[in-house]
């Protein structure tokens, strides 16, 4: 009897030990809140990849990719095959992304493993649409939901940091041992089966079947074993650059060519040599000449220029850096030829300032000689919301031409409220708010800054407003950082210039601030700075206000 029920109470433990076995078991097939891991899995933390398509709108750069899980585009270019990491990508462009995969503790009963992927929230996102979308199911919007407890899906703001948990796995010691030296995550596709996928990396299909059971739907993630990882076959991309300084120079000799053949004809092959040979030695010097200064310029701008073969080499490593220094873009001059439609009139917004398009983001782009050196100084230090932020900037070597590339404002400038368009009147609190902006900038570039900054040219016509009718300070081609210098070569917009600069060339903040006078009194009184007799608006002022007190 005792026997009897000692025998059911071990087979029903039997059972509900291989049930909980089996559910376990279960676990490991695709989930949608995430794959389990052990902690006691030595293995983990592992580097490995994630399978990743290029996809249009907004992935089809390796920078917005790299930005997206937090990488160096270097980091994606050289496991992808792929030369060039500036270079933009075609649709369904295959990638590897490295990933770091960690196995995280949740709850005392609940571990799975992910790589930790910090994204802040954007306006329009949801854990589902940047799931399925952004990170193409490499994750789903219950595992975000369950890493990240203390926000309510419903309720995301803008600027919300978000932990996306990438699914992903680590190979234990067996695997290890059996040379699976990666797990790369990877999301089936509608159109694809276990056999296309381990034909794509190489291997066989009972391999996946090993690791992922075999009841894998389209969008599932999976876990390619591999030793390492396939070399992927990219679309060859066209050359980006041609070698724009060659070409000239390849011209001139071939004219050389041609002229000397002429004169070998005529005349006898003595003075031949002499010709050519003075023809190629002035060229020869008139290269250098013009590639020194050409030099000596990039080096003003502090960008260490090497050999011409080493170009290519440059500008990627320029490019790296500045995904790590996350501030600038280098901007190509095809991009913006692109954008401009070649910098045609239609696109002129005023002076050399052109309102462009690129990759769906609008752009003002000014074109200037090399001097753009000290408004480049200046720009990269300052970063306020009432000043004209600087996105990028672009050097085209052919013609030494420097493009500064800002946003774009889309309300145009105050000198335009104020007298161009008549029939759309700017209101007293707008008029109150534009001062207080614009004093808010010079603030910022007079008492925040080291050196100090003066602006120079402040003016109606150089404060911007934007969608909202907040008023941003642009244009600081003249400016200059550190004050109390004297200069003997005035400039300015008449009307706007303070008297002690005029008279002595004193440059000092106190310059902005009389300019900064002089458009409180354009905001008041809706009249230019200087009228069409040439008379300053502040005159006129004086004459009403001892009016009114005469009238009191
Ligand atoms: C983890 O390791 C500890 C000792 O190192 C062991 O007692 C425990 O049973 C292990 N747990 C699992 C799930 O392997
Ligand atoms: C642990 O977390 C999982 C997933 O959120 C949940 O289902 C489970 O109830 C939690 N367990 C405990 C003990 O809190
Ligand atoms: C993810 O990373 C952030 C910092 O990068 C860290 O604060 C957080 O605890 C990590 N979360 C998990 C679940 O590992
Ligand atoms: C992700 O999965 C959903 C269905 O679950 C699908 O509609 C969507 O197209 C997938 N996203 C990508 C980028 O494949
Ligand atoms: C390692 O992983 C494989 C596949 O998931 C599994 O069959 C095996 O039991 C694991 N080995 C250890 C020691 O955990
Ligand atoms: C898998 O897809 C390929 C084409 O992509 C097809 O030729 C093959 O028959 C499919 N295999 C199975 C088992 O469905
Ligand atoms: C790397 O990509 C190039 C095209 O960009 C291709 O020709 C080459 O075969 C690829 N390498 C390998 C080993 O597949």
């Amino acid at each position: 009897m005792r026997n009897k029920s000692q025998c059911l109470s071990f087979s029903v433990l039997f059972f509900f030990f291989f049930f909980l076995f089996s559910y376990h078991q279960s676990q490991a097939q695709p989930s949608t809140t995430g794959y389990t891991c052990s902690a006691n899995q030595t293995t983990y933390p592992c580097r490995t990849y994630a399978f990743y398509r290029a996809s249009a709108p907004d992935f089809l750069d390796l920078a917005s990719i790299a930005d997206l899980f937090s990488v160096s585009r270097l980091m994606i270019s050289e496991p992808s095959n792929i030369s060039s990491p500036s270079s933009p990508l075609i649709q369904n462009q295959p990638l590897f992304v490295p990933i770091t995969c960690s196995c995280n503790t949740l709850n005392a009963s609940y571990t799975i493993s992910f790589a930790n992927l910090s994204y802040t929230i954007k306006s329009g996102d949801t854990f589902y649409l940047v799931s399925t979308n952004k990170y193409q199911n490499l994750t789903t919007y219950q595992s975000v939901e369950v890493v990240n407890p203390t926000f309510v899906p419903t309720k995301l703001e803008v600027g919300d940091v978000i932990i996306f948990p990438v699914f992903c796995k680590c190979p234990n010691q067996t695997q290890l041992r059996n040379r699976v030296n990666y797990l790369v995550s990877y999301v089936l596709q509608p159109s694809e089966n276990l056999s296309s996928v381990a034909s794509r990396f190489g291997i066989e299909t009972q391999a996946i079947i090993d690791v992922n059971g075999n009841n894998i739907r389209p969008f599932d993630t999976l876990f390619v074993p591999v030793a390492r990882l396939p070399e992927l076959k990219q679309p060859a991309v066209a050359p980006s650059t041609p070698p724009s300084a060659e070409t000239p120079s390849r011209k001139t000799e071939r004219k050389g060519v041609i002229i000397g053949l002429s004169i070998g004809l005529g005349i006898c092959g003595a003075s031949l040599v002499l010709v050519a040979g003075m023809w190629i030695y002035r060229e020869a010097l008139l290269k250098k000449k013009r590639e020194r200064e050409i030099d000596e310029q990039k080096q003003k701008l502090q960008f260490n220029k090497g050999g011409r073969d080493l170009k290519d080499m440059e500008v990627n490593f320029m490019a790296d850096v500045s995904d790590c220094l996350d501030k600038y873009r280098i901007f190509k001059i095809e991009e913006l030829r692109e954008a401009t439609d070649n910098f045609s009139e239609g696109c002129l917004i005023q002076g050399s300032v052109y309102k462009g398009n690129i990759h769906g983001e609008v752009y003002a782009i000014k074109m200037m000689k090399w001097n753009a050196c000290e408004e480049l100084k200046i720009l990269q230090k300052v970063n306020h919301g009432n000043l004209v932020k600087l996105e990028g900037f672009c050097i085209d070597p052919e013609d030494a031409n420097c493009y500064l590339i800002y946003e774009y404002i889309e309300n145009g400038s105050l000198h335009s409220w104020l007298h161009e368009n008549k029939n759309e009147n700017l209101n007293w609190k707008t008029r109150l708010r534009i001062a207080i902006d614009v004093a808010n900038g010079l603030q910022y570039i007079h008492e925040h800054t080291r050196p100090r900054v003066v602006h120079k040219d402040i003016k109606s016509s150089n404060i911007l407003l934007d969608s909202n009718m907040r008023a941003k300070i642009a244009n600081f081609g003249l400016a200059k950082s550190g004050c109390n210098a004297i200069t003997m070569h005035i400039v300015g917009t008449q009307g706007y210039i303070a008297p002690e600069y005029l008279a002595d060339g004193v440059v000092s903040t106190k310059m902005d601030v009389f300019s900064f006078g002089v458009v409180l009194l354009e905001l008041i009184s809706g009249k230019e700075a200087i009228d069409e007799e040439g008379k300053f608006c502040g005159q006129k002022l004086k004459g009403y206000w001892r009016e009114m007190k005469r009238g009191k």
